[in-house]
This record gives C-alpha cells, sequence and structure tokens, in this order.
C-alpha cells in the first residue's frame, strides 16, 4: 500500500514506521492514524519483521492529535464515529514487539501513543506532555490511564491538569522510558535494540510480551499464574532445547521459532 503520512522500511527483520507529516509536527490526523494501523496490522502479518519501530523526527515523534481537524467536531460528531477507538486500538492486536523511539515532542496523542507501544526510548531532547488541559479537553487515547500507570498517579495528575512537560531525565527517573540517548544518536540505538530482540527465539519474544501486559490486566495471582503457564508451554518448543544446549554448550544458540 502506498503511504502519505508515513514511511515503512523494513530491515534485518525489523520494520521502522517513521511518521511523516513535517509541517504539522506529526500531528495525528485520522489519514495518519489509519495508514498507521494498517502499517502496524501488515508488519505483524509479515514473516520478515519480528520486531517494530515506530519513529518520528527528530523536533516531534508528534504533536498530538490533529487539532484543525478536531476544532470543529461536535459531541454527536466524536461520540457517533467513536473517534480514536478503531485506530488506536489496533495496536493492542499487534504481538510484535513495538518499541517507541521519542525524539523531541510527544505531546498529547503523540504521548498517548508512544506509551500505547512496548516501551519507550527517547532521546535527551524529548519532551513529554498531555497539555489537552490548554485546549478545553483532556486526554482521549489513553493519557490518564496510561502515563498513571508509568509515572504514578501525582506525576499523571499534575500534567494531565497543568499541562506541563516532562523533560527526559524526568522521564527516565520516573519509568516512563527504559532509557535516554544522545540525540544523534536514537535511531540507531533503537535499532540495534530491535535486531537484538529480532534475534531471540520469536515464540518466546510473544509470551514475553504477552506475559508483562497481562501484569496490567489482572491481579497478582492471576498474572502470576498466567506467567507460569506461559513457560511451562515454552518447554514445548525447540528453542526451549536449543538455547539451554547451548548455554550448556557454551555458543550461540541457533533459534527457529518452533
Ligand atoms: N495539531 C495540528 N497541527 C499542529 C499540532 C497539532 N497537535 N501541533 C503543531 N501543529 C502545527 C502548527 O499548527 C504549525 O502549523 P502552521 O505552520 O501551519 O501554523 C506547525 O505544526 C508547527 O507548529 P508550531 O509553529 O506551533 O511549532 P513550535 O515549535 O512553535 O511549537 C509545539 C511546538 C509546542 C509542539 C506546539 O506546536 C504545540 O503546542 N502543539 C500542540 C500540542 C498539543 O496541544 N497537543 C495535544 C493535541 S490534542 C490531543 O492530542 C487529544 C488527545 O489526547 C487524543
Amino acid at each position: 500500500m502506498a503511504y502519505h503520512n508515513i514511511t515503512v522500511e523494513i530491515a534485518d527483520y525489523v520494520a521502522l514506521i517513521r511518521l511523516n507529516r513535517p509541517d504539522a509536527l506529526n500531528a495525528l490526523n485520522s489519514a495518519l492514524l489509519a495508514e498507521l494501523a494498517t502499517a502496524l496490522t501488515e508488519a505483524d502479518a509479515n514473516d520478515k519483521v519480528r520486531c517494530i519501530v515506530i519513529t518520528g523526527s527528530e523536533k516531534a515523534f508528534a504533536a498530538g492529535a490533529d487539532i484543525k481537524e478536531m476544532s470543529e467536531k461536535s459531541f454527536v460528531d466524536v461520540y457517533g464515529e467513536d473517534m480514536f477507538a478503531d485506530s488506536t486500538d489496533t495496536i493492542l492486536r499487534i504481538r510484535k514487539p513495538i518499541i517507541a523511539a521519542v525524539s523531541g515532542y510527544a505531546l498529547g496523542g503523540g504521548a498517548e501513543l508512544a506509551m500505547a507501544c512496548d516501551f519507550i526510548i527517547c532521546a535527551e531532547n524529548a519532551k513529554f506532555g498531555q497539555p489537552e488541559i490548554n485546549l478545553g479537553v483532556i486526554p482521549g487515547i489513553g493519557g490518564t490511564q496510561r502515563l498513571t500507570r508509568f509515572v504514578g498517579k501525582s506525576k499523571a495528575m499534575e500534567m494531565t491538569l497543568t499541562g506541563r512537560f516532562m523533560d527526559a531525565e524526568e522521564a527516565e527517573r520516573s519509568g516512563l522510558v527504559s532509557r535516554v540517548v544522545p540525540t544523534a544518536k536514537l535511531l540507531s540505538e533503537v535499532m540495534a535494540v530491535a535486531r537484538k530482540i529480532a534475534e531471540k527465539s520469536q515464540m518466546a519474544v510473544l509470551a514475553g510480551k504477552e506475559a508483562v501486559n497481562r501484569s496490567y490486566e489482572t491481579t497478582l495471582r492471576e498474572g502470576l499464574q498466567f506467567e507460569r503457564r506461559l513457560f511451562h508451554a515454552l518447554f514445548a518448543t525447540e528453542d526451549q532445547k536449543e538455547g539451554m544446549a547451548a548455554f550448556l554448550e557454551k555458543r550461540e544458540p541457533q533459534f527457529r521459532d518452533r
């Protein structure tokens, strides 16, 4: 499919999806969100993809939902179409790992998109925020729920109610991002992480993602049981035999996703 608002490159079993509306700081309009949903779904189904990276430009990962597109809509419009439901729910159905590589602004829907990925690595110039309060609304793609889980109630509440931005250092300290890297090296660092994930047994990677995500949806007791059952299930794979044999034989494992 030809994309107009994103670009997609696949190399070394990693799909790199770049948000590409530079004139609007990658604001998430409906066309971009639809293309992103299609690209993610295609990457998930593509045997040549084992990990997905979403990034933007150096100045902006994404500066939020597209305010121009939304500004004239009525309650009936947005409730009627259930704005943002379809396109953003797609990401939850993707089974392969998705890394957000954030440089510059990740605001509103941009921060929410990054948080919907499996983890975030950001550049030193990153700025995260939920400034919807300045527009007379609140976050609508998961900000109040996911930011609170990432950074706790106090910071999430302050950011939601004041619109203040969080810089990269605070984002790392607060657990919003897994790490911060020099701005010029963001993509090379993230692609190296993605390639490392792509080398693992895909069965184990899918199970690991599923188990970590389950921790957000269930009780500790249920989550521990779910994790243990998946752990047990991986003993049915050839990759478990290969991984453990390779360790004992002091060699690199050759995983075959079986
Ligand atoms: N929607 C539409 N257009 C946007 C945009 C957005 N969210 N953010 C930036 N743009 C556009 C600007 O309108 C401008 O376009 P023009 O040149 O045509 O005027 C262009 O991108 C460049 O932006 P600025 O001139 O404002 O750049 P700056 O460097 O001075 O400021 C900024 C950068 C601080 C990110 C500022 O653009 C800004 O505050 N953007 C809006 C951030 C925001 O409020 N995001 C939340 C959106 S609502 C939302 O996301 C709801 C939800 O939860 C689902």
